[in-house]
């Protein structure tokens, strides 16, 4: 009898420390976990996100970049971190809904895993092509892709990155299996690209746009229905004949499954309260985002939104990897 009050005095007093904690929190520095190379989109985003919740909350929140395995060794380290808001994932499409299609041994479930806090920003893809690249035009790529498919090299975020999954779903519409050469990032994916050593990406706007805007890198196809408005001239890939290739990941913000949800309240109303401020507005327009509604952007929202991207595309992937085997 005695033990099970010891058991049950514990048990309060542990369920008192985790409130007292979720109603101070933040008091230390947190750690905002990328799992993607600096200087690329998934990089960008997570700073933008980390620097919300530093302003909002008034502790420091500062980007790790845990980078490998398409996301997902960055993304396993978050959900195995203590579930007390002090380790917080900026993942995406890939890692927090498709990862399990392309990893059958996943070190984690991300939808058991992790609880979403909140949609920070959707970009659409553009096919990235080197400067001296001989087609000026998606028709002229796959003409170019049909005859010469031994001679692309392909450069993306690793296997499930949304960076392979928009390329994949290029190369499955077309009938094409190209050299798929991973690196950590997409911003090193345009550096081999500007050397010359990689032909081409798919990569949400935001990480080539600068150099599209210098021109030295060419920009075939927007991967959507609607052109982006920061490059009115680069036609859509439903205006150029190949509507397969239509990709726009979101990126959010996750915690590890556990986390009390005073904490879970409070990061995903500093990242609302971030998200519209006009400044960060301006900030994701001049990035490429698509415009996301307020009610769009919720943790339910959000588990929602996973659900359903998760039930269009993992079909077309499985098609989309049969046809690669
Ligand atoms: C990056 O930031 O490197 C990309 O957004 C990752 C990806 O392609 O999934």
């Amino acid at each position: 009898m005695a033990k099970q009050w010891i058991a049950a005095g514990m048990l309060l007093a542990l369920a008192g420390v985790s409130g007292a904690q979720a109603q101070d929190y933040p008091t230390r520095t947190a750690t905002v976990i990328v799992p993607f190379a600096a200087g690329g989109p998934a990089d960008i985003t997570g700073r933008i996100v980390a620097d919300i919740f530093s302003r909002y909350l008034g502790q420091k929140f500062v980007v790790e970049n845990v980078v490998g395995a398409g996301g997902t060794t960055g993304a396993a380290r978050a959900a195995r971190a203590p579930a007390d808001g002090y380790t917080i994932l900026s993942g995406h499409l890939g890692t927090n809904a498709l990862a399990p299609a392309f990893y059958p041994n996943l070190a984690y479930d991300p939808q058991k895993d992790f609880e979403p806090v909140g949609l920070t920003a959707e970009y659409p893809e553009l096919l990235v092509v080197r400067k001296d690249f001989p087609a000026d035009n998606l028709r002229e790529f796959v003409a170019y892709a049909k005859a010469y498919p031994e001679k692309l090299n392909v450069g993306h975020a690793g296997l499930g990155s949304v960076s392979y999954i928009g390329c994949l779903l290029l190369h499955a519409a077309i009938g094409i299996k190209p050299t798929m050469i991973p690196f950590t990032g997409t911003a090193p994916v345009l550096n081999a690209m500007l050397s010359g050593q990689v032909d081409y990406e798919c990569d949400p706007v935001l990480g080539t746009l600068s150099q599209v805007q210098a021109g030295n890198v060419k920009a075939l196809a927007v991967a959507a229905k609607k052109r982006s408005p920061l490059l009115p001239d680069v036609p859509t890939s439903y205006e150029q004949g190949l509507p397969e290739f239509d990709m726009a990941p979101f990126y959010a913000v996750f915690v590890p499954t556990g986390t009390p949800q005073a904490i879970v309240d409070k990061l995903a109303d500093a990242l609302s309260k971030g998200l519209n401020e006009d400044a960060v507005k301006k900030r994701l327009a001049e990035l490429g985002a698509e415009t996301v509604e307020q009610e769009r952007r919720g943790p339910k929202a959000l588990t929602d939104l996973i659900k359903a991207e998760s039930a269009r595309l993992l079909p077309i992937l499985k098609a989309a990897t049969e046809k690669e085997k």
